[in-house]
């Protein structure tokens, strides 16, 4: 293929060049190439995204493993967040990937970085308001990946709703020509999304976790029943992670799936989103409000 590429093996890269000339050689022998974004940590949830960025026929499946700095705020779990790279590579060769990017903080940021992606004030609601600072981190990083890699399809979960949004308007207000694909959220049996996080819970935590989910399904069902008043099914998510004991609800919200402004009225496709804190983690969950029945 090009000198340093076999088809169907596993390249391990951490230089942002090296990545850059191999991708640039790839498009150049016509090879689009597909990035999956990680911090690591994979679980079934990554699984999901990497079988579902591997159906996109003839591309490169790459996927990055970059715990980014920018996106932790002062106090939060960045020195704790699980780093498991010879279990991810296994993953990841299991899946089909052929390229993992998993730079240093240093090669990416250099000693003194410090331009930073600005993401408006979206960034600084419901989740960016709980991680002050937060989303221009992850705007930052995910902007150097999709520069670095020039991947034709960038693909995210759901989960982190907010992040998805705010990375469509990334490439849309900087005219970056990537296609960005959302992938529906993995859970367990009881519900809980899948989340790297989720391993800090102690078991009676994990035990009451899958309160944001029940809270998720309670808004749904009202909509499905003909609430449409968003203020009562944002209600009835406090309820629900306020009757559990470990949680603390850091927020509950509706907003309009496109705009994702909180609706007067539920009128068209429309998103409930939550997010609470257990002594050991802070954990986000989303779910699409149905329309009413009938
Ligand atoms: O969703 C994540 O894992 C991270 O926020 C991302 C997009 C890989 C950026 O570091």
């Amino acid at each position: 293929m090009t000198a340093q590429f076999t088809r169907g093996k596993l390249h391990v890269l951490s230089e942002p060049d090296e990545v850059a000339k191999l991708t640039r050689a790839l498009r150049g022998v016509g090879r689009k190439v597909t990035l999956v974004p990680t911090m690591g940590a994979l679980h079934g949830g990554h699984r999901e995204l990497l079988r579902r960025a591997r159906r996109i026929q003839n591309t490169v499946l790459a996927a990055s493993i970059f715990v980014n700095p920018l996106q932790f705020g002062p106090g939060e779990d960045l020195d704790r967040y699980p780093r498991t790279m010879d279990a991810d590579l296994q993953k990841c060769r299991a899946e089909g990937v052929e390229l993992v990017f998993a730079p240093t903080a240093t090669t990416m940021y250099g000693e003194d970085a410090q331009v930073t992606v600005h993401p408006g004030p979206l960034g600084d609601q419901l989740e960016g308001a709980v991680r002050p600072g937060h989303f221009a981190g992850v705007l930052t990083i995910v902007a150097k990946l999709l520069n670095i890699v020039r991947p034709d399809y960038v693909f995210f979960g759901e989960k982190d709703y907010q992040q998805l949004v705010l990375i469509r308007r990334l490439v849309r207000d900087l005219d970056l020509d990537v296609r960005v694909i959302g992938v529906p959220i993995v859970r367990e049996p009881d519900g809980l999304a899948l989340s790297s996080r989720n391993a800090y819970l102690t078991p009676e935590e994990r035990e009451q976790a899958g309160c944001l989910f029940l809270a998720l399904s309670e808004a749904a069902e009202r909509s499905r029943a003909g609430e449409r008043n968003p203020a009562v099914l944002v209600a009835t998510m406090a309820r629900e992670v306020g009757a559990t004991p470990l949680a603390a609800l850091d927020y509950a919200a509706v907003v309009d799936e496109a705009t994702f402004e909180p609706p007067a009225e539920l009128d068209g496709p429309a998103r409930a989103l939550i997010a609470a804190r257990f002594p050991s983690a802070h954990l986000i969950d989303t779910l699409r409000l149905p329309a009413a029945a009938g």
